[in-house]
């Protein structure tokens, strides 16, 4: 089936939407930003492939209009985006960035004005330096300069947003960026990793009862949900596996939807948590109006006690793969899925926040003709009918990404966007996947 088909099967209020993040495409340099800790630590040398930064991007802080009409012109019902918070706070504090906020004044009315619904994302990364410096997620008071931070973006624009998502991946938040040391802060610390996987929820929680205090009506979280296999069918492996899944999905499902951290991991963990972590739970355990998953690929876990900490490795195995290397699973989303709303968020709407590859695209005669992706989109987009046709409450797609960006440590080498970026001359070029969502998505609308 081709993409126009499996789109016009999908339920006429189905969502579809593209997704960015403001650190990928902004240009921190640009429009008087505050520096984030993605600006330090890609100045460190090995930090990101050839020392690439997000200083300049897409530009999209002057090409904004340009790229909203992209949005508009396929047919897209919705963008996702993220605010970012040294943009509009420099210190992550206090000082106002004036320059910042009617940035997204403009953004988010030229959205509206365009007939897009604004899902914006309160935090994708870009935590402001000043911050870091304190200690950056290991101190629970950045929970409270989230929360505040949370208030000023909700007076300001949250009557304008159609949905606010706390945090996007707090997994990559606090597991990647302090235990793994593949994002900033780039640190490979234990211990500061426990800190951060609980101070990462608590900041959730917080910043979930401003936005309901103030009224908001549609408040998430977005989680990446990896689909983990076990290596055999051993014991080793299975409890490998299952240990990987508490740290990587269930201590985040736990936590929001029970109020509780799952036991194998707790056990890791429990004495380098944050004193008094217990009182923190009915904060995290809100009640959320929806669920947002980002869903990638899948990963083998195998035991492995070399792992000194953990005692298991992870590692991508031998199905077709993306330019990133990720295995390309598309049962993994149903499986997952079908998992969550078994076991934790019956009837929570759920919006597929982010799904896409990167691809080694190129440009010929002036296209791009990118059919990896658009197949990937196909085989995905059938699961998600899947989900939808035995009950599951899918609201939403989002395909990652609309541009090409900075792909965090792998800097510009990968490209995700439906639309190609020459990073030189900043000029945009719709690839073949772009046009394919346009043709979709304007079949969709004639027949609705
Ligand atoms: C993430 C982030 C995106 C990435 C994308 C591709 O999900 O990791 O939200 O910023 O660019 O996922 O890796």
């Amino acid at each position: 089936m081709t993409l126009s088909t499996i789109i016009q099967h999908f339920p006429k209020d189905f969502i579809f939407g593209t997704a960015t993040s403001s650190y990928q495409i902004e240009g921190s340099k640009l429009g008087n930003c505050g520096e984030s800790h993605w600006d330090t630590f890609s100045k460190r040398k090995n930090t990101t492939f050839k020392n690439q930064d997000g200083s300049l991007a897409c530009k999209h802080i002057d090409n904004w209009e340009q790229d909203l009409d992209l949005v508009a012109n396929a047919g897209f019902d919705a963008y996702r985006f993220s605010l970012s918070w040294p943009r509009i706070l420099k210190d992550g504090q206090k000082e106002k960035n004036y320059k910042g906020i009617s940035f997204y004044d403009q953004l988010i009315d030229g959205m509206l004005e365009r007939g897009i619904r604004p899902f914006a994302t309160l935090y994708h990364w870009d935590l402001p330096q000043a911050l870091a410096a304190t200690g950056g997620w290991t101190n629970r008071d950045t929970c409270e300069w989230f929360a505040d931070y949370t208030e000023l973006v909700m007076t300001q624009f949250g009557d304008r947003l159609f949905s606010i998502a706390t945090l996007n991946e707090p997994w990559c938040i606090a597991w990647l960026s302090y235990y793994l040391g593949e994002h900033a802060p780039g640190l490979k610390n234990f211990s500061a990793a426990v800190e951060a996987m609980h101070q990462i929820l608590l900041a959730h929680g917080k910043s979930l009862a401003v936005l309901k205090d103030l009224g908001h009506k549609n408040v998430g979280i977005v989680l990446n949900e990896t689909y983990l296999q076990p290596a055999s069918q051993s014991n080793a492996d299975l409890s490998a596996r299952n240990l990987c899944d508490e740290i990587y999905n269930r201590w985040f499902l736990e936590a929001i939807f029970n109020g509780q951290y799952p036991t194998k991991a707790l056990k890791l963990f429990e004495n380098l948590m944050p004193k008094n972590f217990q009182d923190d739970l009915h904060l995290i355990n809100q009640k959320l109006d929806w669920l947002g998953i980002n869903y990638y690929t899948r990963e083998i876990v195998k035991n492995d006690k070399t792992e000194k900490n953990l005692g298991f490795k992870t590692y991508h195995g031998n199905l077709p793969k993306t330019a990133m290397g990720w295995e390309i699973f598309p049962e993994g989303i149903f499986k997952i899925l079908t998992t969550i709303m078994d076991e934790y968020s019956k009837l929570v709407p759920i919006h597929i926040t982010e799904n896409g590859l990167a691809n080694p695209d190129y440009i010929k005669n002036g296209h791009i003709n990118d059919v990896d992706r658009i197949r990937f989109y196909e085989e995905h987009l059938m699961q998600i009918k899947a989900l939808i046709d035995t009950g599951v409450p899918v609201k939403s797609y989002f395909a990652w990404s609309l541009l090409d960006n900075f792909e965090w440590a792998h800097g510009y080498e990968k490209r995700f966007g439906l639309v190609y970026v020459d990073f030189d001359t900043q000029k945009r070029i719709p690839k073949k996947s772009y046009f394919d969502y346009k043709n979709a998505l304007t079949q969709k609308k004639h027949k609705t």
